[in-house]
């Protein structure tokens, strides 16, 4: 009750500070300066989206040995987020934060409010659904931000469009961004990228990776309850709905995707695949629970791609490049560490181990604020967005195979029309929500075959 009363009250603080707030914007247009520039050699972040990796990407940008770093803004659409967040993150760095009452913003206004807490080559941290990414970060680049944002960063054709220019401007202005696929961070993996490319793999013929697992993160998503708008139901259960982040498939799968076109030093330009709902029970939520996508490189082959969210199933989580040499293990088992090694064969025999990456291996949530903090305080060109966006779209077009049943290539899914939830930047609290539930309180549904040109 005592929270409830106080974020009122910074809500209110706030109204005043608004029209500071429109002031301010006005300089958006105003070039700006390329570097952490400030007086003092602290670098202050917002945190946008105080969930579970918000406040774990907070966790690691403190932690980060070339700091310091401090956390000075926080911003959510939901009050209890904020408050537990700050609380957890109050209990290990209460020295590194300072975040009063009038610096915690809740609203889908908040972000703005948030960054206008910063200077000039600050860094907003953006862990909200992916949907709200380019709204975000399009602000950030007007108010000169650096920006770690995470994945995905689109979910669609027309936000992945819209992240590719954003990604330009902010490139134009010298703008450090990293973008939450850490393991391109990994130092084992890194090594392993280079072995492949110097050829001791030899010819890579087939690529191939699974994230089998149970019900992951809000999959299981019952029917909405009493006490709750449509709107924010669906953002608070976002990976229920595809508009929000597209679903398990672009939330999940990313990684592997990522890491495995890593390896292959490309994109694919086509995808096919096919999936389905087994036991969805009294879930409501638009993801298949089964996923299969073929990928295919310009040179011919293939990438398998394998999602699962049944519980009861084997699991398997990792990622494979075989080549005419060998085989090589990407990742082993979820993120890390990622036990990257070559084998002479095809089979995972102990014996037939060519190298293997020393453990331990250093945390690449680490590493990737090292990385940026590095770029920021010596001013070297960083900047993972159009690589993020790239992973994004890629995801997104093995995705759209398979809940249309079509095969989509790179070109059709960065021009696809089909944009799941328009105006995102002018969303409000009472906005209708992007979209609307069946009589029976479900919601529409991928059909491959019978719904061919769009997701549902
Ligand atoms: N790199 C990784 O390994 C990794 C791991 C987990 C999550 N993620 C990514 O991080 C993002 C967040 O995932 P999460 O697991 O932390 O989810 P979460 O639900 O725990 O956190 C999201 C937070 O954003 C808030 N939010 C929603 N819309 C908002 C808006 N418009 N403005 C401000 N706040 C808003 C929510 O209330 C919530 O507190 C996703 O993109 C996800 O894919 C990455």
């Amino acid at each position: 009750m005592t929270k409830l009363t106080e974020t009122q009250s910074s809500r209110r603080d706030f109204l005043k500070a608004g029209q500071a707030v429109a002031a301010a914007s006005a300089l958006s247009g105003v070039a700006l300066p390329h570097v952490h520039a400030a007086e003092s050699n602290t670098v202050q972040i917002a945190l946008v989206g105080c969930g579970g990796r918000g406040t774990g990407a907070v966790v690691d940008a403190l932690s980060a040995k070339n700091g310091p770093t401090k956390l000075t803004a926080m911003a959510d659409v939901f009050e209890e987020r904020l408050v537990g967040s700050h609380q957890v993150l109050s209990q290990r760095f209460s020295s590194r934060m300072e975040v009063p009452m009038d610096r915690r913003f809740i609203g889908f206004d908040g972000f703005k409010k948030a960054m206008d807490c910063l200077r000039p080559g600050d860094v907003a941290i953006l862990a909200t659904p992916p949907a709200f990414r380019w709204v975000q970060f399009q602000y950030a680049i007007q108010k000169g931000l650096n920006v770690f944002m995470e994945k995905p960063i689109t979910v669609d054709g027309p936000s992945s469009r819209k992240m590719f220019a954003l990604g330009e401007e902010s490139v134009k202005r010298g703008l450090k961004v990293g973008v939450g696929l850490m393991c391109r961070h990994c130092v084992a993996r890194q090594e392993l990228f280079q072995r492949i490319q110097s050829g001791e793999l030899g010819e890579l013929l087939l690529m191939r990776a699974y994230r089998m697992a149970g019900p992951t993160g809000q999959l299981p998503t019952e029917r909405k309850p009493e006490g709750i708008s449509e709107l924010m139901y669906q953002v608070q259960k976002f990976h229920a709905f595809l508009w929000a982040g597209g679903g398990g498939f672009s939330d999940f799968l990313i990684h592997n995707i990522d890491e495995t076109c890593w390896m292959k030093n490309a994109w694919p330009v086509q995808a096919e695949g096919s999936g389905g709902r087994h036991y969805k029970g009294q879930y409501v939520d638009q993801n298949f629970d089964s996923y299969a996508v073929e990928y295919t490189f310009a040179d011919g082959t293939k990438f398998d791609m394998h999602g699962r969210t049944i519980a009861g199933c084997q699991t398997h989580f990792a990622s494979y490049a075989h080549g005419t040499n060998g085989l090589a293990v990407i990742s082993s088992q979820s993120h890390t560490p990622s036990r990257a090694r070559i084998y002479k064969g095809h089979n995972l025999i102990r014996d037939d181990v060519v190298w293997a990456y020393p453990q331990p291996e250093p945390n690449p949530y680490q590493l990737e604020w090292e990385d940026l903090l590095d770029a920021i305080r010596n001013n070297k060109p960083y900047n993972e967005v159009k690589r993020g966006a790239e992973a994004s779209l890629v995801t997104a077009m093995g995705r759209v195979a398979c809940h249309t049943g079509q095969v989509v290539t790179y070109e059709d899914m960065l021009n696809h029309p089909v944009e799941l939830a328009p105006n995102l930047d002018k969303l409000t609290m009472d906005s209708p929500a992007p979209v609307q539930p069946l009589p029976d309180g479900s919601y529409p549904m991928p059909q491959p075959g019978i719904v061919n040109n769009r997701e549902y």
